[in-house]
Parts: C-alpha cells; sequence; structure tokens
C-alpha cells in the first residue's frame, strides 16, 4: 500500500486546484467561507416555483449541452419520447455536436442546429427560439453556470448531477428560477428507478408505520474510468478527488429516501454532519496500473474514499448518505428504509428485485422475505406504462426513458414537474456542506431551507397518480 504523499487535505471545494492539474473553472472556492444559516431574502417580483406548472406545448423542443458518455447516451431516449424533439446540439468540442446530429439522422429525425469550437457556444443554444428545454450533461463544474444562463434565456433546464457544488450557487439557482419564471431541476434518474418507485408507494401507503431511518449512497468501484484515458473529458472527474474532500455524488442515494420522507413536502432537513476516510483506493489503483512515468504521477488525491453525511430532519429522522467511487466493490445505492413496522433493505442480491423487506404483521419470526411480492403490488403506473415499454431504449434499466418520458409529458400537458429546483438544491446542498462540515472537524452544519418556509405543506411529487396525467398524443 503506498503512503500518502505529503499534502495538506483540504475540503474547501474548489480550493486545492493540485498542481495547477485543473482546468481552468467557472467553479469558484466558497464553501469554507460560505455561512450554512443564512437564508437570504427575495428580491421585489421573486416568487415561489412551489406547485407552478409548465405552459402547454405541443411539441417539447429540446437543446443538449454536453455530448460525452452521458449526454450521448441519454439522446436516444430524448429521440424516442412522443412529442419530443431535438432541436439543437452542443458541446464544446464541434466534432462531437456534429457527430450527436449525424446520429438523430440516422434515426430519422430533423437534423438539429450544432453548436461547438469554444467555451461559450452553449450561449448561442440557450438563446435559440427552437428550444423550449435545455438538458445539460457537461462536467460538474461547469452546470451552474449552464443551468444559470438556460434560466436566464428563459428556458427550462434539467440539468445532471449535482446542479451546482456551492451554497451561494444553489441559493443564485433558486433565486434565478424564481424571478425567471421557469423551472430548473436535477435529472435524477435514480428517483424513477423500479424498486425506488415501488418503496416510495409503500411509505405513502403506511407500510412502514412511522419512518424512522433511510440510507442511501453512491457506491460505485469508477476507478477505471476515473484513470481511463479517454472516458471522462480530460480525466474531470478524477481531478475532482484533488480539489475537495466532500461528498461529490449523494444524490441517487439520497434523492430517493428524501422522497420517502417528504422532504420539502411535510418534513425537512436541518443539519447535516459529514465524516470521511483517508485516501487510499486512488493510489492504490495508481501504484498497480500506472507506469511510473505517467504524469498521473505528479497527482495529488485528496477526496476521503468513503464520505458519509448524516442527516437529521425537523421530524427527528436520520439518513446516512454514502459516497464511494475509489475503492473495489459491487455497485450499490443502498436505499434502505425502516421504520416503526418494517424496513426494506435493497441491493442485497434477493430475488428479481435484489432487495429484502420485513413487514409486521405480514411477517414475523425475525425472518427476511422477498421484497419482490411488494415491488409488483406497488408498482409505480410509470413502470407499467413506460418502463416496461418496447420503445424505453432501456439507459440504467430503463429508469432514463422513464425519466425522459415523464418531464416531456408534464411540459405537454402543462402539469408542475414532479422535482423542482427546491428538491434539487436540498438533496445537491450534501455536497458543499459536507465540505464545510468536514473543514470544521465534523460538526453539524446547518441545512438551509431552499422553500423559505415552504416545505411543511404536503404537496404531489414523485408519487404522481397516472389519473393527473392527460392521455399522450
Ligand atoms: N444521471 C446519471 O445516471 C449519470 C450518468 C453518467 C454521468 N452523469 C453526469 O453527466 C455529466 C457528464 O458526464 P459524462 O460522463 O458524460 O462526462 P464526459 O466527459 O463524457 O462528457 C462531458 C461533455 O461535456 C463537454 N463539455 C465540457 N465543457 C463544455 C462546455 N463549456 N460547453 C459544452 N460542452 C462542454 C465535453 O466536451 C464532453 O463531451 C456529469 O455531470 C455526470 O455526473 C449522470
Amino acid at each position: 500500500m503506498p503512503d500518502l504523499p505529503p499534502t495538506t487535505r483540504r475540503s474547501v471545494l474548489g480550493g486545492a486546484l493540485a498542481g495547477g492539474l485543473l482546468a481552468a473553472t467557472s467553479s469558484t472556492t466558497a464553501a469554507a467561507t460560505e455561512r450554512d444559516d443564512v437564508v437570504p431574502a427575495r428580491k421585489p417580483g421573486q416568487k415561489s416555483m412551489i406547485g407552478v406548472p409548465f405552459e402547454e406545448h405541443d411539441v417539447v423542443r429540446i437543446g443538449l449541452i454536453g455530448l460525452g458518455n452521458r449526454g450521448m447516451g441519454m439522446l436516444p431516449g430524448w429521440a424516442a419520447v412522443p412529442g419530443a424533439q431535438i432541436t439543437a446540439v452542443c458541446d464544446i468540442r464541434a466534432d462531437r455536436a456534429k457527430k450527436a446530429a449525424d446520429q438523430l439522422v440516422e434515426l430519422g429525425k430533423d437534423r438539429p442546429a450544432e453548436y461547438g469550437g469554444s467555451a461559450d457556444s452553449y450561449r448561442k443554444l440557450v438563446s435559440s427560439s427552437d428550444v423550449d428545454f435545455v438538458y445539460v450533461a457537461t462536467p460538474w463544474e461547469f452546470h451552474y453556470e449552464h443551468g444559470r444562463a438556460a434560466l436566464l434565456a428563459g428556458k427550462h433546464v434539467g440539468v445532471e448531477l449535482p446542479i451546482a457544488t456551492e451554497l451561494h450557487q444553489l441559493w443564485s439557482l433558486v433565486d434565478t428560477s424564481e424571478r425567471m419564471r421557469k423551472h430548473l431541476f436535477l435529472m435524477e434518474n435514480c428517483s424513477y428507478s423500479r424498486n425506488e418507485l415501488a418503496m416510495l408507494r409503500m411509505a405513502h401507503e403506511g407500510l412502514f408505520g412511522d419512518i424512522t431511518n433511510g440510507h442511501g449512497g453512491y457506491l460505485h468501484d469508477l476507478r477505471e474510468l476515473l484513470f481511463s484515458p479517454t472516458y471522462y473529458t480530460d480525466a474531470w472527474r478524477r481531478k475532482w478527488h484533488m480539489r475537495s474532500i466532500a461528498s461529490l455524488y449523494p444524490m441517487h442515494g439520497l434523492a430517493p429516501i428524501a422522497a420517502c420522507m417528504d422532504i420539502n413536502r411535510g418534513d425537512r432537513f436541518v443539519t447535516l454532519r459529514a465524516t470521511s476516510t483517508e485516501p487510499k483506493g486512488l493510489y492504490d489503483y495508481r501504484e498497480r496500473f500506472i507506469p511510473k512515468d505517467d504524469p498521473i504521477w505528479d497527482e495529488t488525491y485528496i477526496n476521503g474514499d468513503l464520505v458519509t453525511c448524516l442527516l437529521e430532519t425537523e421530524k427527528g429522522r436520520i439518513v446516512r448518505a454514502e459516497h464511494d467511487v475509489s475503492s473495489p466493490r459491487p455497485y450499490s445505492r443502498i436505499n434502505s428504509l425502516a421504520g416503526s413496522r418494517g424496513l426494506v433493505e435493497d441491493y442485497v442480491g434477493d430475488g428479481e428485485s435484489g432487495a429484502r423487506a420485513y413487514f409486521e404483521p405480514d411477517h414475523s419470526g425475525h425472518t427476511w422475505r422477498s421484497f419482490d411480492s411488494y415491488r409488483d403490488k406497488f408498482d409505480h403506473w410509470l413502470w407499467k406504462k413506460v418502463g416496461d415499454n418496447p420503445d424505453n431504449p432501456g439507459g440504467h434499466g430503463g429508469m432514463d426513458y422513464v425519466l425522459q418520458w415523464r418531464i416531456v409529458q408534464q411540459m405537454r400537458a402543462g402539469l408542475v414537474p414532479d422535482i423542482d429546483v427546491y428538491d434539487s438544491a436540498v438533496w445537491c446542498s450534501a455536497v458543499p456542506l459536507s465540505a464545510m462540515s468536514l473543514e470544521r472537524g465534523g460538526r453539524p452544519v446547518k441545512v438551509p431551507d431552499f422553500t423559505r418556509g415552504h416545505w411543511a405543506k404536503s404537496r404531489p411529487g414523485l408519487d404522481s397518480p397516472e389519473s393527473d396525467m392527460p392521455p399522450v398524443r
């Protein structure tokens, strides 16, 4: 096992530009100096976006920014959704925009406008009058800039995880959405996964009794991809492990648990405290697999392998959210929820669902049962209608298309989005707040109320009834 190089581990997001290796980004160095407990006042004319429907669209015209692994992976889904049309594509690398446009023509679609070649090409896409909805799939350090620009250009926008990496940026996105009267939300596909949606319905049906705690995470061995010379463009994701000690990407596991606890819809996160293990995984991988003359050997990794956030809610519930992408392990989002009447534990390999359950009065005798029959019984209508549909290109087990279909149909029908800017901001606040907590020796920091007081009211979200959805044309 290699020794750690002599470096100060700093938890400041955007702080340690290790060895000058990071490309210039729009991200600022703020986490350590930001206040966790300040709720900025609304500016005159700014109003909540809670419950605000989309305006109706006959066809939803979509512009894509960022055409790497994720952007290109989502392209067939956007192209397949009824009533969606990709009218514009953009990547800083113009050849990627051309490739995306070519692929759409091969799929029998109209050729979209192509933008690319410079760092601000995205500005032309967001200001195009042929775009209603912008999808951002660029590296994390650009999400805030791209998402905010789309809002300011009067577009609705879906941003890959996280919508921003700093607390002041999250507030800025909330404020800009409220001012521009346009929605910005996280493209949180795992919230649409089959087990997660069934679990949400069960939570609302009362099967768990009083929900007391939940665990989620993003545990994905990305070491090979992080060190791949071709996978992440310019190794942007590995560079985040040189700049921050933070839970960089916990939202896939945190968001579904937050939904089951009605966060922003009856409860809210009040504090977060974080722990971090030492960074060992990337050093160990480099030692074993990277030639000694590779410039990668100049790099210093500071982020811990396992960063854990412990969040407490107003109602006294506890959520543990994990992040680990640098250790050897099979994939897991943990996805476990417990209450006074029983619990579910996902990713344990049982049955078709891979999950196990134990509920009173159905079960007794301290013996686990399969989750499969519950998943069948509480299967969300979106899965019966869209998840299993032959049009579904199947990305990430089909949940990507469920998300894409749902966004487009809600925009066509003029409905309120399932996920709003407040949900997105609070889930993503775990990124800067974990950095702050670690910077303060693991002490709890306050989780801002991005709803500015509207968190306590029950309202619909991901657990939508099919009856709310008009027939799809
Ligand atoms: N929700 C999910 O399941 C999921 C899965 C994978 C990735 N992601 C997210 O998608 C995003 C992209 O990840 P990826 O794996 O595709 O990375 P990638 O490196 O493959 O792609 C990023 C693309 O953005 C482009 N880009 C960079 N700066 C740009 C700019 N200023 N203007 C336009 N284009 C620019 C790059 O040229 C590249 O093509 C990340 O936020 C990642 O976390 C989400």
